[in-house]
């Protein structure tokens, strides 16, 4: 790998999966995103039999992260067996602290699939600065 400091990343991402609560789609998903101070937030994905209200792994560690005082991000992994891309809303939720983040795809094997960018995976997306102060 190019990069070695994806590789904790990659680690715990694929770690966390064991803590899906997938009893739905039985589609494990581990996410790991990277403070700017270095700092590893972990996340899996979290069903509900009112699926809507099921939470994705990448907003998962979103929002710890936040809730941890943390608000500037450099890089995000989230591995699934597939290397499935992040869904729609949760572009839109890393894009409000994020909108330069790297996102790297991995399977469950920690073979890396994808490696680029929000901005190339929501072209021209709503942020912040879109609202009036
Ligand atoms: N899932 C995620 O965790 N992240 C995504 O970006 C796509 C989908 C989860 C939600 C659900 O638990 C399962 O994958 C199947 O949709």
């Amino acid at each position: 790998m190019s990069d070695p400091t994806l590789q904790p990343l990659i680690e715990t991402a694929i770690a966390v999966t064991e803590h899906a609560y997938i009893p739905y789609s039985h589609y494990p998903v581990g996410a790991a995103l990277r403070a700017t101070d270095g700092t590893i937030y972990s996340g899996c994905n979290v069903e509900n039999a009112a699926y809507p209200a099921t939470i994705c792994a990448e907003r998962t560690a979103l929002v710890k992260a936040v809730s941890e005082g943390q608000r500037e991000f450099d890089t995000i992994v989230v591995v699934t067996k597939n290397a499935g891309s992040p869904c729609g809303t949760c572009r839109q939720m890393l894009y409000e602290f994020a909108p330069h983040l790297r996102v790297v795809l991995a399977d469950l094997d920690g073979n890396v699939r994808s490696d680029t960018t929000l901005a190339d995976l929501l072209p021209d997306g709503f942020g912040p600065d879109r609202l009036p102060r």
